[in-house]
């Protein structure tokens, strides 16, 4: 039997990794909830969290083992494992990094992120889009899809905490996470 005390505490976050989230999550509540639609400021943050998800995709080719996108690409067959609701492997309980649902809503939240960065230069940028009632929508639907995404990522990581006893949300404020409950057997 393994007792909590016993599960190492392994650095998993790297400091770029934290960082670019906590910034995400300020970007999209400032300009959101604050800052004029179409205002510099806005246009500015948004551009910044654009360039920040930039440097977070090269980083998943180039950074640390848990940062690195094959060490949690949510594959067909993980996602399907998964939702299965097949018990975990033991390779994918001595996993500490992404669960593939985790990170099927990473991608989505970035690429949501991305397409705000993409129609509002539209929008402000090119002659050929400014005004246009579509995009301005596009633009407003994709801010209102993230932040309807967002309560449900928090739930993920949640229950995914009290699945695994790790305190998942101050692992990534601090970097560290414990090993899984048991150790992985030979399987
Ligand atoms: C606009 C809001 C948010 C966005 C765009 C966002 C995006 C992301 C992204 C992209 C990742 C993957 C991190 C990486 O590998 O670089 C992630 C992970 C994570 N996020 Fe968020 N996030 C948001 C809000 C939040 C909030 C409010 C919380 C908690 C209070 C949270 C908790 C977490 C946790 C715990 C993980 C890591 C899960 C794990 O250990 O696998 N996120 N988020
Ligand atoms: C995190 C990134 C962003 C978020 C969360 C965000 C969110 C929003 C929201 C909620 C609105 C109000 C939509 C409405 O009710 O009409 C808005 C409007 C607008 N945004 Fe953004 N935005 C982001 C990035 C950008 C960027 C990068 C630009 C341009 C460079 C931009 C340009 C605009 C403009 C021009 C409007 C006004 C549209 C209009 O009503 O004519 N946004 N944005």
């Amino acid at each position: 039997m393994t007792t909590s005390s016993q599960r190492a505490r392994v650095r998993v976050w790297d400091p770029l990794v934290r960082l670019v989230h906590w910034l995400l999550v300020a970007g999209f509540a400032a300009n959101y909830l604050i800052t004029e639609e179409g205002s510099a400021w806005h246009d500015w943050i948004g551009y910044g969290l654009v360039a920040l998800i930039a440097v977070r995709l090269l980083w998943g080719f180039v950074g640390p083992w848990p940062a690195r996108w094959r060490s949690f690409w949510p594959t067909p067959a993980r996602l399907r494992r998964t939702l299965s609701g097949l018990p975990a492997s033991a390779s994918e309980r001595a996993r500490i990094t992404h669960t593939p649902l985790g990170a099927l809503m990473m991608l989505t939240l970035l690429a949501l992120m991305l397409g705000l960065g993409v129609t509002g230069y539209m929008m402000e940028e090119t002659v050929r889009f400014w005004g246009v009632g579509w995009v301005k929508e596009l633009h407003e639907a994709m801010a209102n899809a993230i932040a309807l995404l967002v309560p449900l990522h928090v739930l993920g990581a949640v229950l995914e905490s009290r699945k695994r006893r790790d305190n998942l949300i101050a692992g990534m404020i601090h970097g560290y996470r414990r090993t899984p409950e048991e150790p992985p057997t030979s399987s």
